[in-house]
């Protein structure tokens, strides 16, 4: 019987998760099984987890926003074929098993990395969605933003790249500076710089017309005040758990719009089509090696509360990730470091 990991209570000091055994159904008319191959821990799973995510499931629950599987059965009426790769929409993907119905999978281009496509459907598409949806952006338009070293502010980086656009980045360690200028960052800061009296400068006398916050606080202020008047300023994270303020003028004399985003919404609301259109376009430019992510430690399902913990107080670069590929637990837990 395949496993899976279920949360059974929120809290965050131990997890409350448990990995059991549990009985597949066969994929019926319309569905498919999977078998899965990785899913990352992300920050969005640490909330759920600690119960304080936006939304929260019914307890016991599968837990796993994203991971990826290969098809391994058909149901009647299914038009894909065993063996191809797949992203599964539907949650839950902390398990070695899914049955999924066929409309809530997205085709997988062959040859993907696994780890790679098992970290597509949220960060990629978030930051490709965050760049469209808010500003018309012309060639040379320039996008702050921080946490620039993570999942997201990496595609950031790589896809406003693709797209002729330019990032100014924050990132609050010195050491990713030149890393993540290799990647194509345009100019990448840590947090201490004060954009009121810098950004024209670092920006070649011009201002980021869009700000991507993920941290809050004095970050985030910070941001708001790089922006040229009318600028967007989009918060999608809180790393840093403090609140935004916003001095009145930034709203009277500069007119900055103040905005959200959280991508369960967009995927809610948006046509399926669409949503399978998006994730085939970011499928084929993670193959082109327009953005990556690098991979942390790796666990099995069965050293997930491990792998949490792990992820919960990580300080350096690298997803955590669950390989569903092995069963057994290695003596230190980790499959790789
Ligand atoms: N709204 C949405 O739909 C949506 C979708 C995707 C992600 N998100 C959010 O986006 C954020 C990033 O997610 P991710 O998966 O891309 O992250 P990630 O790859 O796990 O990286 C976390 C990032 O947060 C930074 N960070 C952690 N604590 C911080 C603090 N106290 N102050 C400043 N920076 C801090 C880390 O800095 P270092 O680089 O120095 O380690 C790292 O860059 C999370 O808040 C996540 O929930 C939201």
């Amino acid at each position: 019987m395949p496993a899976r990991c279920r949360l059974i209570g929120f809290g965050e000091s131990p997890p409350a998760l448990r990995v059991e055994d549990f009985e597949l159904p066969r994929a019926g008319p319309g569905e498919v099984e999977l078998r899965m191959l990785a899913a990352p821990i992300n920050p969005a799973d640490l909330n759920v987890i600690q119960g304080t995510y936006g939304e929260l499931p019914h307890l016991p629950a599968t837990m796993g926003n994203e991971g990826c599987g290969v098809i391994v059965a058909c149901g009647k009426g299914c038009d894909l074929q065993v063996g191809q790769m797949v992203l599964p929409l539907s949650g839950g993907a902390w398990a070695e098993a899914m049955v999924v119905p066929v409309e809530a999978v997205v085709l997988l281009p062959a040859g993907l990395d696994p780890f790679q496509a098992a970290m597509l459907a949220v960060n990629p598409a978030t930051a490709w969605l965050m760049i469209h949806k808010f500003q018309s952006l012309m060639r040379g338009s320039w996008i702050v933003q921080n946490a620039a070293n993570s999942g997201v502010g990496r595609a950031v980086i790589g896809i406003a790249r693709h797209l002729g656009l330019r990032t100014l980045n924050v990132v609050r360690r010195p050491e990713l500076v030149e890393e993540l200028l290799g990647l194509g960052g345009d100019v990448v800061v840590t947090e201490e710089i004060d954009f009121r009296k810098e950004v024209e400068s670092l920006c070649g006398g011009a201002r980021p017309v869009l700000a991507l916050n993920a941290v809050g606080g004095a970050s985030a202020l910070n941001l708001a005040n790089a922006l040229a008047d009318g600028g967007f300023h989009v918060t999608y994270g809180a790393m840093g758990r403090q609140p935004l303020k916003i001095p009145n003028g930034l709203l009277i004399f500069r007119d900055l719009q103040f905005r959200g985003f959280w991508l369960r919404r967009w995927r809610d609301t948006t046509p399926v089509p669409e949503v399978h259109a998006l994730y085939q376009a970011l499928a084929e430019l993670l193959q082109a090696g327009l953005f990556k992510t690098p991979v942390g430690p790796v666990y099995p399902l069965s050293q997930v509360a491990r792998a949490v913990e792990e992820a919960s107080s990580r300080n350096q670069s690298g997803k955590v990730m669950l390989d569903f590929s092995c069963a057994e637990s290695p003596a230190d837990g980790r499959i790789k470091p």
